[in-house]
């Protein structure tokens, strides 16, 4: 009897320990254990403080609006509910407006707009989720997708471009091909995250230009971000009064832009994307372009280097928060906080960015693809601050720093 009970012990230690072994080794396979995406969602939530206006708003959102046709007023509602509340310390004077509704077109105000001009794979993800941490903003993520991979400097294109970026600033639906792209290509709508809250459950509602105008329309800060427009087109925007425009110009080393394009395959066959002539001749005319707007609305238009928004994301933050008139939030620090330089039990959040990132290129790249993109873009990393590179070893030293600093001349 007891031996038998011995054996099943000893059985049962087996097993054990012949699981434990597996377990062990599956995670050591992957040096750097990366936990799936689900559970990294979870560190992100559990990072985040617990909001049960949000949670309350939400649960009664899903459970009453969106049985049958959804309740347009009641969402209206709540969003003006809700942005008031999150909105409830913020300090107004730092925005030049004495209260809330000095913000609001539906009161009868008039918001802030930030537009993020830049092109592909230059580190506006990150610029444009950071804008978005601020409560109360409305986001308009690159309108125009619908447009292929294509740069717009000039006429016919410009003409509507700026036009359609005029009215969606103003709340305004009127571009058709837009919300036709949209019905078939939802990520247009889901990176606006106060419209994507409603649509993702009624996808109808995106496209709803009545529906979407009048929420817009609750907002104090209206964000749009544009990977296709070349800044000297902006002018026409600056221009307009009716606008409460403030523009960040995003700017990249063209080896960190071309790398991280290396790995989109709807790059290559576009050369406005692929050819380094062609995104260097855009850097050009941007510095151009930058130094005319400077002049002429000195406090309307920042300029922006990729890798110092990388490399002192707090302070870069604070700075970009100073030139748009937008108070610190909480939302915003906490943002901040778990998307550069938090750690969870030995795992980093993949949504963090690195010291690393924005000098990849330099142990990726060959050297001789260097060679070609430096000889395209001399004129352009001469301009923008980005030192070259000699040879392969001068590349991959450590010694070697791409950046130095540059002035914008007016
Ligand atoms: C909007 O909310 C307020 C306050 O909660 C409430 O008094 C009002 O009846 C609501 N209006 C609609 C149309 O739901
Ligand atoms: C709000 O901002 C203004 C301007 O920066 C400042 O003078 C004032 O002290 C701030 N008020 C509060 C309550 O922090
Ligand atoms: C970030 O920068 C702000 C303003 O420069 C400063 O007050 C704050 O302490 C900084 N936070 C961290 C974590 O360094
Ligand atoms: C690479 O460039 C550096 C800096 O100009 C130079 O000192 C070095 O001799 C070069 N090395 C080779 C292998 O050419």
């Amino acid at each position: 009897m007891l031996r038998r009970v011995n054996f099943y012990l000893i059985c049962c230690a087996f097993g054990l320990s012949v699981l434990l072994i597996l377990a062990g080794s599956r995670y050591a396979d992957n040096t750097y254990y990366r936990p799936s995406i689900e559970s990294r969602r979870n560190i992100r939530n559990f990072l985040k403080v617990d909001e049960p206006v949000e949670d309350m708003y939400i649960q009664s959102v899903t459970t009453n609006s969106y049985n049958g046709s959804p309740d347009i007023e009641k969402i209206l509602n709540k969003t003006r509910y809700q942005i008031k509340y999150d909105l409830s310390k913020y300090n107004f004077s730092k925005s030049g407006v004495r209260e809330l509704e000095d913000l609001i077109m539906e009161s009868g105000g008039k918001p802030l707009h930030h537009l993020i001009v830049s092109t592909w794979r230059s580190g506006t993800t990150f610029l444009g989720e950071l804008l978005t941490s601020i409560p109360g903003t409305f986001y308009y993520y690159e309108p125009f997708m619908k447009d292929g991979v294509i740069q717009i400097r000039g006429p016919p294109d410009a003409d509507r471009a700026l036009s359609a970026m005029k009215d969606m600033f103003k709340c305004k639906y009127t571009d058709k091909d837009f919300y036709e792209y949209g019905k078939k290509n939802m990520h247009q709508f889901s990176h606006n995250t106060r419209l994507w809250d409603h649509c993702k459950y009624k996808r109808e509602l995106c496209y709803d230009t009545e529906f979407t105008a009048r929420l817009c329309k609750l907002f104090p800060f209206l964000t749009m971000k544009v990977l296709r427009v070349r800044l000297r087109l902006i002018q026409d925007l600056l221009d307009d009064k009716e606008l409460n425009l403030k523009v960040l110009l995003l700017i990249r080393d063209p080896r960190g832009v071309m790398e991280s394009r290396h790995h989109r395959s709807w790059c290559q066959p576009a050369p406005d994307c692929w050819d380094p002539s062609l995104v260097c001749a855009d850097m050009i005319s941007d510095y151009v372009a930058a130094g005319r707007l400077l002049q002429q609305y000195p406090d309307r238009l920042m300029v922006l280097r990729y890798e110092e928004l990388a490399l002192k994301p707090n302070v870069t933050a604070h700075r970009i928060l100073k030139f748009l008139k937008v108070d610190n939030t909480p939302q915003m620090s906490e943002f901040l906080q778990t998307h550069t330089n938090v750690e969870v039990a030995g795992v980093s959040s993949t949504y963090r960015v690195s010291r690393d990132v924005p000098f990849r290129w330099k142990n990726i790249l060959d050297f001789d693809y260097v060679e070609k993109v430096q000889m395209a873009c001399k004129e352009a990393m001469l301009l923008w601050g980005y030192r070259l590179a000699y040879n392969a070893t001068h590349m991959r030293s450590k010694d070697f720093y791409p950046l130095e600093d540059y002035t914008i001349s007016q």
